[in-house]
């Protein structure tokens, strides 16, 4: 590293000011600046160097001393970021620049070889992809935690009867089990959704260097098998321009965060008083500071509101890549705000949903009686006249319309409309109509496959058993 205060330059330019005379301006340098947040890629950073340094050695483009050297000083700024005493400095403008300082510092001239063949357009492209690679590992991990949660709690209430609503009003028993293996679906194809951006991500851009290409004899092969990845990118324009993994990633996460909030916003629901469904205890339920008898779900509220961080990172990014001609510009180091925002937003979100999901305990006398409530067993009433009176559908619909608007009238449920005023409807009716008018009974005759019958539960219960293990 050369001492800058001899010229007029700042000590960021050192890197690559050998044509300028002057000093950025001070808002040149704030707008430029990225160290406050891609400071996030240094252990990405340290390891596509490593695996860069090694390459060079073993195609002859540096030394086998001066490799030594790098790999020394890159695990000694290694050892310094685990510390905390790694000197971040806004005036190397990024955590690239940083990192190749600090090894000027450390090792000196050895250090300038590192950069050969390398340009930091492949070198954010390959951070930023290995950083996105690892959030979906981790979100897809974070995934199945919360599956293996909902599964536990289904399994306990796979006979356990609700209310199955279609327009938010009663329209069929279910069970809570049958309800919650619901979402069990929903983050499976999430899970699903990162593990297959993954698989189309895994390529290194590492050796695309500026945009062309390099006139060394790099082997790409190389350190794409070094860092992890199935293959080097085949286009080093495309390598540079792109940001499709993110974007890809950040679409995923969307998706997830969408179907966090629709369970974030069932548990808020079925946790008013008027539902009385769940409780959740104080581990996940916050006061207020005026109302002495609230029990407010936070969490749930907050896991429903974070899709808004994540879309915007989508969003964001998505606005940033429009319209960008090939290759790279600067516009791209505005994509990693939006991703880390969006990631942590969610990875936060998953594990408290996670933790809710294990603490909730379902009131089961409550949800019973929501269960038979509104007439929810008409439609067994109408395939019962179908079954045993060899009615057309249309025709038993009709008529079960009439016994439930003759319940409504009498002020009970329909359970509770006596053999003679059934018999008046249609005088073939029997009492054994009354199997199959309870809610245990409605949940339980629904056999078919996916259904909500408590064995095609378990059964689920146990595929996905199987799925996770
Ligand atoms: N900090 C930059 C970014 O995040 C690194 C790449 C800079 N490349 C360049 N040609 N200025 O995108």
């Amino acid at each position: 590293m050369t001492d800058d205060s001899s010229k007029n330059t700042s000590a960021g330019q050192a890197m690559w000011g050998g044509r300028f005379s002057a000093k950025p301006a001070d808002l040149m340098q704030a707008i430029n600046v990225s160290i406050g947040f891609d400071r996030r890629l240094a252990s990405q950073d340290l390891a596509g160097s490593k695996a860069h340094a090694a390459m060079l050695a073993a195609v002859g483009a540096i030394s086998s001393e001066d490799e030594a050297q790098i790999q020394h000083g890159l695990s000694t700024i290694e050892a310094e970021m685990a510390a905390g005493t790694f000197p971040f400095r806004d005036e190397y403008e990024d955590i690239h620049m940083n990192v190749e300082a600090r090894l000027a510092e450390l090792i000196g001239e050895p250090s300038g070889r590192l950069h050969t063949a390398r340009s930091r357009n492949d070198q954010v492209a390959l951070d930023f992809r290995l950083w996105v690679r690892e959030a979906c590992d981790r979100t897809e991990l974070q995934l199945k935690a919360l599956q293996r949660a909902l599964i536990a709690k289904a399994e306990a209430h796979a006979d356990t009867l609700m209310p199955g609503f279609t327009h938010l009003q009663p329209a069929q028993p279910v069970t809570f089990g049958h309800h919650l293996m619901a979402y069990v679906e929903m983050f499976g194809r999430d899970a699903a959704r990162f593990a297959d951006a993954r698989t189309r991500m895994n390529e290194s851009p590492l050796g695309a260097a500026a945009l062309a290409g390099s006139p060394f004899p790099i082997d790409r092969h190389q350190t794409a098998a070094a860092l992890g990845f199935d293959r080097p990118t085949a286009n080093s324009l495309d390598s540079v321009a792109s940001r499709d993994f993110a974007l890809e990633a950040l679409a995923a996460a969307s998706i997830a965060a969408t179907h966090l909030s629709r369970l974030a916003e069932e548990i808020v629901l079925w946790m008013t008083p008027q539902f009385g469904f769940i409780k959740l205890s104080d581990a996940f339920t916050t006061g207020s500071s005026i109302m002495p008898q609230k029990k407010n779900p936070d969490a749930a509220e907050l896991a429903r509101a974070k899709v808004g961080r994540v879309l915007a990172g989508f969003t964001s990014l998505t606005v940033v890549m429009k319209g960008l001609p090939l290759t790279y510009s600067k516009d791209m180091q505005e994509d990693k705000v939006p991703t880390f925002e969006a990631f942590d937003s969610l990875e936060l979100a998953l594990l408290a949903m996670a933790g809710m999901v294990a603490d909730l305990e379902p009131n089961r006398e409550k949800m019973a009686a929501a269960a038979g409530s509104g007439y929810s067993t008409a439609t067994d009433l109408a395939d019962w006249l179908v079954r045993e009176l060899g009615l057309p559908f249309r025709q038993a619909h009709h008529l079960t319309g009439a016994a439930v608007k003759r319940a409504e009238q009498l002020g009970v449920d329909l359970p509770e409309l006596s053999l003679v005023e059934l018999k008046a409807l249609d005088p073939r009716i029997t009492d054994g109509v009354y199997s199959v008018l309870t809610p245990a009974a409605s949940a339980a005759s629904r056999q078919s496959y996916g259904g909500t019958a408590p064995d095609q539960v378990r059964n689920q219960i146990a595929r996905w058993k199987e799925i996770l293990s």
